[in-house]
């Protein structure tokens, strides 16, 4: 089986990622570099963190317009990453653009469907009279009419979207902690296994692995409880 662990480098410079990124390579999947990383360290620190062997996940939420989405999506493709993430509320045609950018051999275009910040009454305020449960569900099932063959999901909406949607779409989901750590601000937590026995394709795993005292260990012992 492919390693699904995707370790989250939630580091605000490249000494601390690369340090973290080398100690963890030969444990994880992949390593997702996200906007605070990105935008601190720029393209140079992807292309370092690739150069551990490990695939990149690069997790910056493109929502724009169609035109302007499939270019980043291609410059992220020269970047070589494997993963990335763009808001599914962007729409169909902006979608398409970013799925088409990304080509059948590009990088896996994840749709981020609603933010797990958000609850029913941030959704009417933006005039969405649906449960997030909903409008999660309507914004999967637009993400993959466009093309998509991945999205990323909480713990909880793992099942519900396998039922929902066609079985090669790719679930990637946060909100993973090992039986018996500390869940920190993350409100509803799965543990590693019951995650993928539920569906998931990949885990993304930050604090458990980065604040570990031996965040190699961690990572393995992550990967030995999925069996
Ligand atoms: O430290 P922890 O394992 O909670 O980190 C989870 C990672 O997944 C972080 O990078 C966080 O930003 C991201 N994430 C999340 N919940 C979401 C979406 C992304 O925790 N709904």
């Amino acid at each position: 089986m492919r390693n699904p662990i995707i370790a989250a480098l939630d580091v605000s410079t490249a000494e601390e990622a690369l340090a973290l990124a080398q100690a963890v390579a030969p444990a994880v999947g992949a390593f997702k570099i996200g906007k605070e990383l990105f935008v601190a360290e720029g393209p140079d620190i992807v292309r370092r963190v690739r150069d551990t062997g490990a695939a990149v996940f690069l997790d910056l939420k493109f929502h724009d317009i169609p035109n302007t989405v499939a270019k980043a999506v291609t410059s992220a493709a020269r970047l070589d990453v494997q993963l990335l993430t763009v808001h599914a509320s962007g729409g169909t045609a902006m979608l398409r653009a970013a799925q088409e950018a990304a080509g059948d051999n590009g990088p896996l275009v994840l749709g981020v469907t609603v933010l797990t910040s958000m609850d029913e009454s941030d959704l009417a305020e933006l005039g969405i009279q649906k449960t997030p449960a909903e409008q999660v569900h309507h914004l999967a099932k637009l993400a993959t009419t466009a093309g998509l063959r991945g999205l990323v999901c909480s713990p909880q909406e793992i099942a519900p979207l396998r039922e929902l949607l066609p079985a090669e779409v790719q679930l990637v989901t946060p909100g993973i902690r090992p039986a018996g750590s500390a869940s920190g601000d993350q409100k509803r937590v799965m543990t590693p296994a019951d995650a993928i026995n539920a569906g998931a394709d990949w885990l993304v795993i930050g604090r458990p692995i980065y604040a570990a005292e031996n965040p190699r260990a961690a990572a393995e012992a992550i990967r030995a409880s999925l069996g």
